[in-house]
């Protein structure tokens, strides 16, 4: 499998001045990516195009990497070790590198007290959320030719719109629109864990929308995430409470670079 381009550069630097500078220096990037209030919500975009090597590197120096394994494999590996790196941050290395705990449905916890945090990787890239705030669960998705019959795209299209009303999913080209409704689902589906066999199985049924989902009592808000211009990815992030929900649809979030975790 050919390995997708690296990211445009600008595209992972922090928003506002200083981005080309702090990314070359490897700065320390701040914590929050919400400043719009105090939601205690990171998300780091993984270039694994770019970093793929480093993070390599870094899973051989952990232990992590297997002797063999497809392409595809050694990626999920990166991921992986960038998930572990980010925690760190948090918990501390010892503590971060612990087996995560598996949930019924496939949702992994650290095994230690720390944030919730949820991880999904395709083909070039990697998305890591990190909550304080409760139950978090991202997507981010590829450009692919989507294969699916019109019935069940619209209707899965009308389920996505309703999680965000106010936030359109893009009119054209229709793939992107289609990518761009899942990852608002699977956003969902990973931050109540239950996967996405039982998110579809829940689709349609008009006594039980998806857009009520919650959990213990509090509801599950999805957002766009919006990858700067030139990103070809399509991402979404889900999360649980009033501070969650107050953030508006097509905020402004500041994605943080995970290669500032490898200097
Ligand atoms: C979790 C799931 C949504 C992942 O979808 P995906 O597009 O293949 O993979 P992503 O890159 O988006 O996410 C993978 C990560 O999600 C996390 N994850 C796995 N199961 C999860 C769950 N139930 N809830 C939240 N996160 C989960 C893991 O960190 C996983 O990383 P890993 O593969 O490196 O261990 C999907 O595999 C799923 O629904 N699994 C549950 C079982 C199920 O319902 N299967 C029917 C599928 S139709």
């Amino acid at each position: 499998m050919p390995r997708r381009a690296p990211l445009p550069r600008r595209s992972l630097g922090l928003n506002g001045a200083g981005r080309d500078r702090m990314t070359e220096a490897f700065e320390p990037p701040p914590v929050a990516i919400w400043s719009g209030d105090d939601v205690d919500l990171e998300v780091w975009l993984v270039d694994l195009a770019r970093d793929l090597d480093l993070l390599v590197a870094r899973a051989r120096d952990m232990g992590s990497l297997p002797n063999s394994g497809t392409e595809g494999d050694v990626a999920k590996v990166a991921a992986g070790i960038a998930l572990r790196l980010v925690l760190a941050r948090h918990v501390g290395i010892d503590r971060a590198r612990l087996p995560f705990i598996i949930a019924p449905g496939g949702k992994p916890a650290l095994a230690v007290d720390g944030p919730q945090f949820s991880l999904a990787h395709c083909d070039g890239a990697a998305l890591i959320a990190i909550s304080r705030d409760g139950p978090v669960g991202v997507d981010i998705e590829a450009p692919r030719a989507i294969r699916i019959s019109p019935d069940r795209r619209l209707m899965l299209e009308a389920e996505a719109q309703s999680l965000d009303p106010a936030r359109p999913l893009p009119v054209e080209p229709p793939d992107r629109r289609f990518l761009q409704a899942w990852v608002r689902l699977e956003a969902l589906a990973k931050t109540t864990g239950e996967g996405v066999g039982s998110l579809l199985g829940r689709v349609g049924h008009a006594t039980d929308p998806l857009a009520g989902t919650t959990i213990d009592g509090r509801a599950v808000v999805v957002r766009d995430l919006d990858l700067p211009a030139g990103t070809p990815f399509q991402a979404a992030v889900g999360g649980v409470g009033r501070r969650f929900a107050a953030i508006p649809s097509a905020a402004a979030f500041q994605l943080l670079d995970a290669r500032h975790l490898l200097a």
